[in-house]
């Protein structure tokens, strides 16, 4: 028979057991493991020697694909944006595109001065299959207009041109992974290379781990640099801005720069 002190320190460890984050019990009725046949079970038979039929029947497992080797060298072969674009589109190395509804590619003027290039597409851009075209893309539209440059407009000089870094929408809009991230390089820098735009702007960290290998969007916001031959300014993420209007003075400063930028260069 049980004693009162064993259903209190059963008790006891259950609670403690909880405490710790137990949630499942194991099984439906309790075991007295006092009662089971404490004698060890008896070893297996010994395999016979050599493979077993299973084990020699088995086909030798295919080598996982090399991702990235593969985006490069289909890149590589892409002569105009159109067959850059049917190539990402045909491009099956990426996870994000089985839940995609579109591939988002690009928008604005391929002959713009300037390329900006964002993260990846939300939930608008899934449906629409254009990037920028929610909340943050419309506010991008007015930063960009502050400056008289605009995706629709009609002279290149006054024209930007816009991607992403992932052409297809991640789950919950979450954060591309690294190793996401590392297979579309090679379609971006391609992209970059047959757009040939003078400078680069780069929306939020994604653009930045890709362009210039490195991320920290606060601190780098503002400052040039030089990715793939480029003149390249980060700058925060429209969501960001969105998020954090007291921002919006340092990118409005950030497309001065651009703008001196581009008046240097004329
Ligand atoms: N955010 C991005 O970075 N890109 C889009 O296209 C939309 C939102």
């Amino acid at each position: 028979m049980e004693s009162a002190q064993d259903w209190h320190s059963a008790k006891a460890l259950l609670e403690w057991h909880i405490e710790l984050g137990a949630v499942d019990a194991i099984g439906d009725a309790p075991v007295d493991r006092y009662a089971l046949d404490p004698t060890p079970p008896k070893p297996a038979k010994a395999a016979p020697e050599g493979p077993s039929p299973v084990h020699a029947a088995k086909p030798p497992a295919a080598p996982r694909r090399d991702h990235v080797a593969v985006a490069k060298q289909i890149a590589a072969a892409a002569r105009d944006l159109d067959a850059l674009k049917a190539a990402i589109t045909d491009f099956d190395g990426c996870e994000l595109k089985r839940g995609a509804r579109n591939t988002v590619i690009a928008d604005g003027n391929p002959a713009a001065r300037v390329m900006i290039i964002g993260e990846a597409p939300g939930r608008d851009e899934d449906i629409e299959g254009k990037p920028f075209v929610g909340r943050a893309g419309q506010l991008l539209d007015k930063m960009f207009a502050a400056i008289g440059m605009g995706r629709d407009a009609p002279l290149s000089k006054d024209a930007i041109y816009i991607t992403n870094v992932m052409p297809w929408r991640p789950p919950s809009n979450r954060d591309p992974t690294p190793d996401e991230i590392a297979m579309m390089i090679p379609f971006l820098e391609r992209h970059v290379q047959l757009v040939a735009p003078e400078l680069l702007v780069l929306m939020g960290n994604t653009p930045c781990q890709a362009v210039l290998g490195r991320k920290g969007i606060l601190r780098m916001r503002g400052n040039w640099d030089q990715g793939w031959g480029k003149p390249v300014m980060p700058m925060t993420h429209p969501a960001y801005l969105l998020r954090n209007p007291a921002a919006k003075r340092e990118a409005w400063a950030d497309l001065l720069e651009i703008q001196a930028k581009l008046r240097e260069q004329a």
